[in-house]
């Protein structure tokens, strides 16, 4: 497209003006002047070198049409669009029905309410078996310490409603066909990159005789065309955004209709235009995404027929006043897998130097904290996979990080969790479900339940949950792109599964084990150093307390937690 206000401005540059191709404007416009102006008298400089400064800011590089970008959601084709669907939704109005409870129940309703589960079995023991789900009113407890609820209320409303608008997508506007329309078109799978044109396939009109038939068409970001003309077909409004064929003869039109184009022509790396596509009494409406395709990040790591581990993997963790621990954990891997790199990310007070073969030790300021350390270690990573290992974890024999590399190879799976072996011959998986119920102004409500979705087929030892134990192998792309809230400073595992939920396919594998050097000890045997670590980590003290129910409250939009 060449900017109207740059023409006008290259009519006054006599030398310039013949050579001026249409489809080469912007270039030639640029340096011809330049040329152009030296060779004329001092006025003529003068002029030029006006000219050329109004230029520029005119055209500045790319395009000097103006295109409104904030966020929006009524184009007034997706308004007339909402119109019927409200239209349709009122028909039959006056005939009776009958609500059929235990159906109409488990609609979403948007009211989640805060309650605990209530107890079904009265036996002793019971609440081991069968744990009943406890409710925690994030809500209130937030807004009961905040010295300003009404304000921080508002905020997140606000907040909330520029988040929806930000993140609405025209490709997911409800859509009806309606009954018995003689028109042809595709309802989904047209896509568009930004600036290109397309053929819409599909379209077409089945209609009974007539002498004239015509269809219109009408877009929001583009324009329509035609890629051949067929004869006696009839062609209004080609290259704008709206389109009217007609013909006498509806063979000649559905041949024209096989030539339509669509061109976008507003720049939006991610989007859709909804089309009205028409014939006298009827209307359809269809959408035609618009967007990059998705640039593929890959791995090259070699062709080796079984699965070599250090291209493929790299050991992230974090370490915090406990240099033994972290000696032991590398001691333990090396014995396995000698060549694959460590990231350790170490906020002590006093560093200590970690070095070896393989090793990167990341020095952060002191008391950076748990989930900036982790984000630290995973964004340093170059391998395929990332995989977390605390760093009071050992390597065993049954630390097989081949079979996680092996089940996200051959799955969708994006995070593969394992099973950590406490100090007896009990081992935690940490499987957690994870729901989002929809709750109105408040905020909605989760819920996070113990145990998982499903077996996965070929693998009797995996299953696939929302949530995962603190010893996991995940994908480094899409664990960098959901990443670990650096706010969470002392506590914090599930934050992540939230900030994951929907992005991420997780699984759990309960036969892939790793050591944890002992937990539970006598606090009379501590050393001094391991009392620190306590006092830091496990001190739940009230402004970390209120930090949890701010992120919950806040940033999730949450009112409620519930949890088993
Ligand atoms: C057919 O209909 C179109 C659109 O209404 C009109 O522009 C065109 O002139 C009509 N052609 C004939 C032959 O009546
Ligand atoms: C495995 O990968 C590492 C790191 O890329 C490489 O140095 C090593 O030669 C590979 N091993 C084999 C057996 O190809």
């Amino acid at each position: 497209m060449s900017p109207p206000g740059l023409c006008l401005l290259i009519s006054f540059i006599p030398s310039v003006q013949t050579e001026v191709g249409d489809q080469l404007l912007p270039k030639v416009c640029l340096q011809k002047p330049m040329r152009a102006t030296c060779k004329r008298s001092l006025g003529l400089i003068l002029v030029g070198g006006f000219l050329l400064i109004a230029l520029f800011y005119v055209w500045s590089p790319g395009s000097s049409s103006r295109v409104d970008i904030r966020p929006k959601q009524w184009s007034p084709v997706i308004k007339h669009l909402h119109g019927k669907i409200q239209n349709i939704a009122s028909l039959y109005h006056d005939i009776p029905y009958h609500i059929k409870e235990d159906v109409a129940c488990r609609l979403a309703q948007n009211t989640c309410v805060c309650v605990a589960e209530k107890e079904t079995v009265h036996l002793p023991f019971s609440h081991l078996l069968w744990p009943r789900a406890w409710a925690h009113d994030i809500s209130m407890a937030f807004l009961e310490s905040h010295p300003d609820p009404e304000g921080v209320k508002s905020n997140r409303a606000q907040e909330y409603h520029s988040f929806q608008r930000r993140s609405f997508d025209p490709s997911d506007v409800l859509v009806i066909a309606e009954a018995q329309s003689p028109l042809q078109y595709p309802t989904q799978g047209v896509k568009v990159r930004p600036l290109k044109t397309i053929i819409i396939p599909g379209l077409g009109l089945k209609q009974e005789e007539r002498s004239n038939y015509s269809v219109y068409l009408t877009a929001t970001l583009g324009t329509f065309d035609i890629a051949a003309s067929v004869d006696s077909v009839s062609v209004n409004g080609a290259a704008e955004k709206h389109m009217v064929l007609s013909s006498p003869l509806l063979s000649a039109l559905n041949r024209q209709l096989q030539f339509v184009t669509y061109t976008n022509t507003v720049f939006h790396p991610r989007t859709a235009d909804t089309i009205q596509f028409s014939t006298k009494g009827h209307q359809a409406f269809f959408t035609i995404k618009v967007g990059h395709g998705t640039v593929p990040a890959l791995y090259n790591h070699g062709s080796q027929k079984e699965y070599n581990i250090s291209a493929l993997v790299t050991i992230a963790t974090k370490t915090f006043l406990r240099y033994d621990k972290l000696k032991d954990l590398i001691d333990s891997i090396r014995q396995y897998y000698p060549t694959v790199t460590i990231v350790i990310a170490d906020d002590n007070e006093h560093p200590q130097p970690v070095t070896g073969p393989h090793v990167e030790h990341y020095i952060m300021p002191f008391g950076k904290g748990w989930f900036a350390g982790r984000n630290l270690a995973v964004s340093q990573v170059t391998t395929k996979y990332v995989l977390w290992a605390d760093d009071d974890f050992i390597f065993t024999e049954n630390t097989k990080l081949e079979k996680m590399v092996e089940i996200m190879e051959k799955t969708t799976l994006d995070m593969v969790g394992g099973a950590v072996r406490e100090a007896t011959s009990y081992t935690a998986t940490y499987r957690h479900t994870i729901s989002v119920e929809e709750g109105g102004e408040e905020g909605d409500c989760i819920h996070i339940r113990q145990g998982y979705h499903h077996i996965i087929e070929g693998y009797p030892n995996c299953v696939v949950a929302d949530a995962v134990i603190n010893f996991f192998m995940g994908r480094t792309d899409k664990l960098q792109q959901v990443s670990f809230n650096p706010r969470l400073a002392r506590q914090g595992h599930l934050e992540f599964f939230v900030d994951a939920l929907g992005s991420l396919h997780i699984g759990s594998c309960s036969d892939i084990i790793v050591n944890h050097a002992s937990k539970i000890k006598l606090p009379w045997t501590k050393t001094d150093k391991q009392k620190a670590y306590d006092k830091f980590r496990y001190t739940y003290s009230g402004s970390d307390k209120n930090l949890h129910n701010e992120i919950y409250y806040f940033k999730n939009r949450f009112k409620c937690m519930t949890s088993n």
